[in-house]
């Protein structure tokens, strides 16, 4: 292990620097030994990963309490009561912030980051619900359409955002219920969704504890967003980059 000065905690590069040159098995020929392109590779996996995920996450909701400003207020309603206006949002004020888990949720059925997951290989023949899956078939997950398949949710109310769907149902997203998997599921799921869950909640709940936002002059809120499309990576809410660059947010009185 590389010291660090200052006592100061490995960090994961400093994990991934004690295993260079490092042989899982120093008995066996073909063990893997990972060098420093191998260090390179995880590294730029993680940011990739990480990254564009968790900002258009951010973008997306902030779309959508655009779009439903008593929303935004409410959770502004909410971040007052817990945090109030004397001091800043805290990582340990997150777990108190229940209605701004239930937005987050509604904006990832809505707007999965990665629509179609990322593809998969069955490793054995199955059939499921009457469809034979021969094992090595590529199997793509289109969690896009089942956020608004109206047999999952609600005939009429899967094309509203409605936060409170979520109350008392049990609803996760660590991949037990298969109505909302935006970090997939299994044990191929997504290993950063703690991370991934906390940075998007604190940027959210900070930007909303510290200012009201609202469109510029003349926008409708049914213009935010973007409906279009499906890609298969990350999606973007393009009209809201767009607004963003006018002056929309004021500092909250
Ligand atoms: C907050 C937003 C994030 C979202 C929406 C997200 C979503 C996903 C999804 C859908 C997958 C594919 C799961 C599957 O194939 O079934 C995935 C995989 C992955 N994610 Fe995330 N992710 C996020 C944040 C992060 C963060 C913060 C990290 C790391 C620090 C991370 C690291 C990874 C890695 C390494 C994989 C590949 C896992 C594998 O192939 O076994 N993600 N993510």
């Amino acid at each position: 292990m590389f010291p660090r000065q200052n006592n100061q905690p490995n960090d994961f590069v400093d994990v991934l620097l004690s295993l260079l040159n490092d042989c899982n098995d120093s008995l066996d020929e073909k063990a893997f030994v990972i060098d420093r392109t191998n260090i390179k590779a995880v590294i730029l996996d993680m940011i990739v990963a990480s990254l564009d995920t968790s900002s258009t996450t951010v973008e997306w909701t902030l779309s959508e309490l655009l779009r439903h400003p008593h929303i935004m207020k409410r959770v502004q309603k909410e971040l007052d009561g817990v945090v109030g206006m004397h001091r800043m949002v805290d990582e340990k004020d997150l777990s108190s912030l229940t209605y701004l888990d239930m937005v987050i949720k509604e904006s990832y059925r809505l707007h999965p980051i990665a629509p179609l997951l990322v593809p998969h290989e069955s490793m054995e023949d199955i059939t499921i619900d009457g469809y034979y899956i021969p094992k090595k078939s590529r199997v793509i997950i289109n969690t896009w359409a089942i956020g608004r398949d109206p047999n999952a949710w609600s005939d009429k109310a899967w094309r509203l955002f409605l936060p409170e769907r979520f109350k008392d149902a049990n609803t996760d997203m660590q991949g037990h219920d298969f109505r909302l998997i935006p970090f997939g599921s299994g044990r191929r799921r997504c290993p950063g969704i703690q991370l991934g869950l906390i940075v998007v909640k604190l940027i959210l709940a900070q930007l909303l504890h510290c200012f009201d936002l609202e469109l510029p002059n003349g926008y409708a809120t049914f213009g935010v967003g973007y409906e279009g499309d499906i890609w298969p990576c990350n999606t973007k809410s393009y009209s809201f980059n767009c607004c963003a660059n006018i002056s929309f947010a004021v500092l909250r009185k």
